[in-house]
């Protein structure tokens, strides 16, 4: 049984990890354990309420409380803080009841002791991927309304202990997804976005360990959560050495309110641990994002083209087909055309809002250009940014008040745009309309769906004419209106394979990747500086999700090799000019690496993936993945600059069936054992790779 309960505990089982959380004698709901699964029901340690011997000891400093509340002598970060009617501000949370509405729930109903507020913890056991969901409803069962300031998704309790090292990813655009490693001290670390998006400087992401794992093995409790609008990580170790994980929607500048009957709910958060190391958690991350957050049915990615870094703005019929033809010829499946299709859109200062052809450029509508792709046996896709408009636009100059602004600022533009706000329903009605007749009447088979701003001036000044009464509820709401349009348009038009972009990797979690089949993951596409990027990209989430594009993009004069040998660790696209490509005689070569991408990405999109060298600190580095049967592999290096002379390592693979037999290619056959043992020794000067394929005799 994956949940049960004994003694006052709730036990919460994995296949390879346990949880328990126990109601304590006062009636607090206190955690008791998180780590590797026990063997008897009996070996959990209940949770139990601390007693510091100093008045100056508050609870949170002494008590593991589950989901604490703002109240009494809670100095320490308490997930949840309200105001009531009356203006008092402290929530005193008592365990009601608990119930399993299925197998793998469970549902633990706090109340505070005086005001009819109810406050519901939900978990999701996910057995086979050692990963459990938590999230939180809040529900005012009174007649007056109250304030919510601070609704996090979980307080995720380390055991008792300091010195947790974090792992988590940082960056800025152009530069996103590096993996940064930090010892916790007494305080709190945060990492977040006041951005209204996920945001290019920090994911939603994080991994703790006791400083000692590595790829392969040490205890690693590692986390995301499922929300692509303002959120926050604290981590907090108190003075009494308890490290704690809080997640949720940020509460900077946040406030709800729950008007009588109303409630809250909070975006799903996930953990998971491991004895196994960064590499398991990876992999079970990756499993449970393409098994279980992912729309059902993923696909094996196509081998897309996309001209945006070719044509820029200038997209015209001529100019596409030119380059279709290029790429039918080198073996591409989907040609995207990007930015400039659309009314008026001649340049980064106009168009956005009206999405329909621009009567100059296609002025007998996209048929022509998709007629031609198809007939070359391509799929087309198209690239749209539904959120935002120019202030040259006509809808703006219909709808000023449709954008995100307080009525005495300025409204910042940034690229030229502003925000629409997403939480108001005529304008998703006026989104979903433009776009389901766009999807409707054309055969468009992939969305490249961007996002080139954030937010400023976070107003809405007519929010009580929709029926909101505090204006900051946009912070959520605007979120849930982008889902809202993402869902409805993905549900009309199932066939459609969907990107979620944001100036690159602006918007990469776990909640647009219920609605995304991949991202875009940065702008930058200068291969050895993806090595990095891919490689933390990599710590969260699977090669599946992530496009990755051969561009002109080379200040180094990378060869076509390199370039394109990066890119084949993901979802392979292509970038560049084909024309030049052609004149530079590229074609043959990009041909050649496309079809044998097409041989091999079962692997890259959907098996196992083991980092065996890593770019961040190696000039040479590796990576492999492995069938989920452990029958065939594939194994990408990378040398970039190393100084000669130089011996490279053997690169110790992973994974394999140790007294199964292994052909690598080129290297001979060998048992798994001496592959992972003795290793492979793979010969590369500077800016060489390889791509070598290993398969089980
Ligand atoms: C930003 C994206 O990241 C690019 O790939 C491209 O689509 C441009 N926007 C188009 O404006």
């Amino acid at each position: 049984m994956p949940i049960y309960a004994i003694n006052n505990t709730w036990i919460l089982e994995t296949r390879h990890t346990g949880y328990a959380v126990s109601v304590s004698g006062s009636g607090r709901l206190v955690h008791g354990y998180w780590g590797r699964r026990l063997p008897y029901p009996e070996d959990y340690p209940a949770g139990e309420e601390g007693y510091g011997w100093a008045s100056f000891n508050g609870v949170g400093q002494v008590t593991r409380e589950e989901y604490p509340a703002y109240a009494g002598a809670n100095y320490t970060e308490p997930c949840l803080r309200a105001t009531f009617a009356d203006g008092v501000r402290d929530v005193v949370l008592r365990f009601d009841r608990a119930e399993q509405p299925e197998a793998g729930t469970l549902h633990v109903h706090l109340r505070d002791v005086y005001y009819p507020l109810r406050v519901t913890l939900h978990y999701a056991v996910y057995d086979a991927y050692d990963i459990i969901e938590r999230w939180v409803t809040v529900q005012n069962e009174g007649a007056q309304p109250l304030t919510l300031e601070r609704v996090w998704s979980a307080q995720w309790h380390l055991p008792p202990g300091d010195d947790y090292r974090l792992t988590h990813l940082t960056g800025r655009w152009f530069d996103e997804m590096h993996l940064r490693r930090e010892t916790l001290r007494q305080g709190v670390k945060l990492l977040d976005s006041r951005r209204l998006a996920t945001g290019h400087h920090h994911n939603p992401f994080f991994a703790l360990d006791r400083g000692s794992a590595d790829e392969d093995n040490g205890e690693v409790w590692f986390g995301a959560l499922g929300w692509s609008g303002n959120w926050q990580m604290a981590a907090e170790v108190t003075d009494f050495a308890s490290t704690r994980m809080n997640v949720g929607v940020n509460d900077w500048d946040f406030a709800w309110r729950l008007e009588h009957g109303q409630d809250f709910s909070t975006p799903p958060a996930y953990a998971g641990y491991t004895i196994r190391g960064f590499g398991a958690a990876s992999r079970r991350l990756h499993d449970f994002i393409r098994e279980v957050v992912q729309p059902h049915d993923q696909p094996v990615h196509p081998v897309l083209y996309n001209s945006w870094e070719a044509t820029m703005f200038n997209v015209d019929v001529a100019s596409q087909i030119a380059l279709a033809e290029r790429a039918a010829q080198i073996g591409v499946e989907l040609f995207v055309m990007d930015d400039g299709w659309f009314h008026g859109r001649g340049d980064d200062t106009a168009g956005l809002g009206d999405w329909w052809p621009d009567a100059r450029k296609f002025p007998n509508g996209l048929k022509p250009l998709i007629a031609r792709v198809n007939e070359l046996g391509m799929k087309f896709g198209l690239w749209i940014e539904p959120e935002m408009v120019n202030p040259n636009s006509d809808l703006y100059r219909a709808h000023p008040d449709w954008v995100i602004h307080f009525p005495t600022r300025a409204r910042t533009e940034l690229r030229n745009q502003l925000m629409l706000n997403m939480a108001r329903p005529d304008v998703r009605d006026y989104l979903i309309g433009h776009f389901d007749r766009l999807l409707s009447e054309n055969n468009i088979e992939f969305i490249k769906w961007d996002t080139n701003r954030n937010v400023t001036e976070p107003g809405w000044p007519d929010a009580a004419a929709f029926g909101v009464r505090e204006p900051r509820e946009l912070w959520v709401r605007h979120v849930e209106g982008v889902y809202r349009v993402w869902d409805t348009l993905r549900d009309r038009h199932p066939r459609v394979i969907w990107q979620s972009c944001s100036g690159g990797g602006g918007r990469v979690d776990l909640g647009i990747l219920r609605r995304a089949d991949q991202v875009w993951p940065s702008d930058n596409t200068e291969a050895s500086a993806r090595l990095a990027i891919q490689e933390g990209f990599s710590y969260a989430y699977p090669a599946n999700t992530m496009e990755a594009w051969v561009t002109d993009m080379n200040p180094n004069n990378l060869s076509l090799d390199f370039r394109f040998h990066v890119s084949m660790c993901g979802a392979l696209g292509i970038g560049g000019h084909l024309l030049h490509w052609e004149e530079k005689g590229l074609l043959p070569g990009a041909a050649k690496w496309i079809a044998l991408y097409k041989t091999l990405r079962h692997l890259v999109q959907y098996g196992d993936l083991y980092r065996l060298r890593s770019p961040q600190t190696q000039p040479f580095s590796a990576l492999l993945y492995l069938a989920k049967d452990k029958s065939e592999g594939v194994l990408f290096v990378f040398r970039t600059h190393l100084p000669e002379p130089a011996i490279l390592p053997p690169l110790y693979l992973r994974g394999l069936v140790s007294a199964a037999r292994y052909e690598v290619e080129g290297f001979g056959v060998r048992s798994g054992e001496a592959w992972m043992r003795a290793g492979v020794k793979v010969e590369l000067g500077n800016f060489e790779s390889r791509v070598i394929r290993l398969r089980r005799l």
